[in-house]
């Protein structure tokens, strides 16, 4: 029998149902399972069994001492003009001199939009019916022309997704951006367990793997070389985007601007939460360290206090996943030790499987556990970590849900109102909603405009009026 060792020492840690039905197996069927068995730390999972399943304390959060965090106000919201525009001019020198790439975590499942598919293949602009990748590969070929510099573009994959997004991209010639500006790598995985802590099997011949968070990526940033390679170009600022998210203003340099004025290793935006319950993580302060606190882990009660003084939630820093990394701190907490490690969370799903007699099981009910970890839990490792606001309407509007809201047509709505937005700030005058929804359908191609400087730059360049089907580019 190949490798007697791997499975005794699986047999030794009581998981020798991972190898229940080796014996019926084809020899690659059996290097298969062989080699997913390898990927496993079978003591960190009998360590997460004991913190986190057993022990009802483990998964508590601890909420003691918390604060809410302080952030920097837009100057529209009572911010410092003077500090804002500094924060910009300084960003914009980073971009100058090549020191941002952008980073984008694309590994997840998508299954609540139920696309068949890698997320970032999803179309989404209102007439081209681009895909989110295009769209940020345009923005990022954008900000490259107008800083003179090449910003590489770094994508975590997933075991199930990597080679459709890498093929996706070859198809149509990396929209335009070169070969080596984009880079590819895969997130880490873990092993669904059952409630016993035992390690599950998706079939006979392999085991229940799933991503192990978008907080893995900081260890895959590092296992993939690609540290190193930015460290070679002279990159040390890495601009964090989910792949959900079209409207995000990805390089955006008063953010970079801030993260530099602060000295910062891990910088966020926030935006004020819309009401007490919104499904956000909130920003807060522990015992001198920033922390984001799941609104799953938050008592209602706490999301309803309000400021006295201002009249307004008192935990309203909503976080919307947007963060400048910097390098060496990824590469610090990737390396781990010294308490530096990211917690796992543990999350009950239907994990389809095998019973005894390795016969499939559709499960109707959480039958396991799935472990991620999640990236703002590196924030409490971080040196002068800085929140700063955003506008919603200019950075965020995810594509989560297959309808209502954060699903396709609110964020294509969202996109609209952008560009309409845009336009009349430029006299277009089109005729919009109560909600700034433009009664025409069009279309602002990133290469065009990514933001209010460089669309107005271009749009004094421009012909044609504005009609349905139009697309600026
Ligand atoms: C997340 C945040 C939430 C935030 C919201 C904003 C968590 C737990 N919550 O919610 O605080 O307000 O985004 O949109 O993160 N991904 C991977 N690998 C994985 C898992 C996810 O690359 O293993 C990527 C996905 O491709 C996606 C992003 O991470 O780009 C977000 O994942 P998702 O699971 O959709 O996060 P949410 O639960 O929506």
């Amino acid at each position: 029998m190949a490798n007697p060792e791997l499975i005794e020492t699986f047999q030794q840690a009581g998981q020798s149902q991972v190898f229940a039905f080796y014996d019926q197996l084809s020899a690659e069927s059996q290097a298969q399972l062989l080699a997913q068995a390898a990927e496993i730390d079978l003591a960190e999972i009998a360590r997460l069994k004991r913190d986190l399943i057993d022990s009802s304390e483990g998964a508590a959060v601890d909420l003691t001492d918390l604060q809410p965090a302080p952030y920097e106000s837009l100057p529209d919201h009572g911010g410092d003009a003077d500090r804002w525009q500094e924060a910009r001019e300084l960003g914009e020198a980073a971009l100058r001199a090549g020191r941002v790439a952008l980073f984008t975590v694309a590994g997840g499942q998508g299954t609540r939009l139920g696309y068949d598919g890698p997320k970032g293949t999803f179309p989404i602009t209102p007439v081209r019916q681009a895909t989110l990748f295009q769209v940020f590969a345009e923005k990022v070929q954008a900000a490259g022309n107008r800083y003179g510099a090449t910003i590489p573009w770094l994508i975590m994959t997933s075991h199930q997704n990597h080679d459709a997004t890498v093929s996706f991209f070859a198809e149509h010639d990396f929209f335009g951006l070169t070969v080596d500006q984009v880079r590819f790598f895969r997130q880490g995985r873990m092993p669904a367990v059952d409630p016993d802590g035992k390690i599950m099997l998706a079939s006979k011949d392999a085991i229940a793997m799933s991503p192990d968070g978008h907080g893995g990526s900081l260890r895959a940033l590092d296992r993939s070389g690609s540290l190193d390679q930015l460290e070679r170009e002279g990159v040390d600022i890495i601009s964090y985007i989910q792949v959900d998210n079209p409207l995000v203003r990805c390089i955006d340099p008063a953010f970079i601007g801030w993260h530099l004025l602060a000295g910062s290793e891990m910088s966020s935006k926030m935006v004020p939460k819309a009401y007490a319950g919104e499904k956000v993580g909130h920003f807060c302060r522990q015992r001198g360290r920033a922390v984001v606190v799941e609104y799953s882990d938050l008592p209602a009660s706490i999301q309803e206090e309000v400021d006295s003084a201002t009249g307004q939630l008192r935990y309203l820093a909503g976080s919307i996943a947007i963060h400048v990394l910097d390098r060496e701190f990824v590469r610090r907490v990737a390396r781990g030790g010294e308490g530096l490690e990211l917690p796992f969370h543990l999350a009950r799903k239907k994990i389809p499987t095998v019973d005894a007699h390795g016969e499939a099981v559709k499960p109707t009910e959480p039958n396991g556990i799935k472990f991620e970890m999640f990236v703002f839990d590196a924030l409490p490792f971080a040196e002068n970590p800085i929140v700063i606001e955003t506008l919603r309407e200019n950075d965020f509007s995810p594509v989560k849900n297959a309808s209502g809201v954060d699903s396709a047509d609110s964020c294509r709505a969202d996109l609209l109102r952008q560009y309409a937005r845009w336009a009349n700030a430029h006299g277009a005058g089109l005729s919009v909603d109560d909600s700034g929804l433009p009664e025409v359908t069009f279309e602002v191609s990133p290469l065009f405009g990514y933001d209010e400087v460089s669309f107005a730059e271009s749009w004094a360049t421009r012909s044609a009026p504005i009609t349905t089907g139009k697309v600026l580019s």
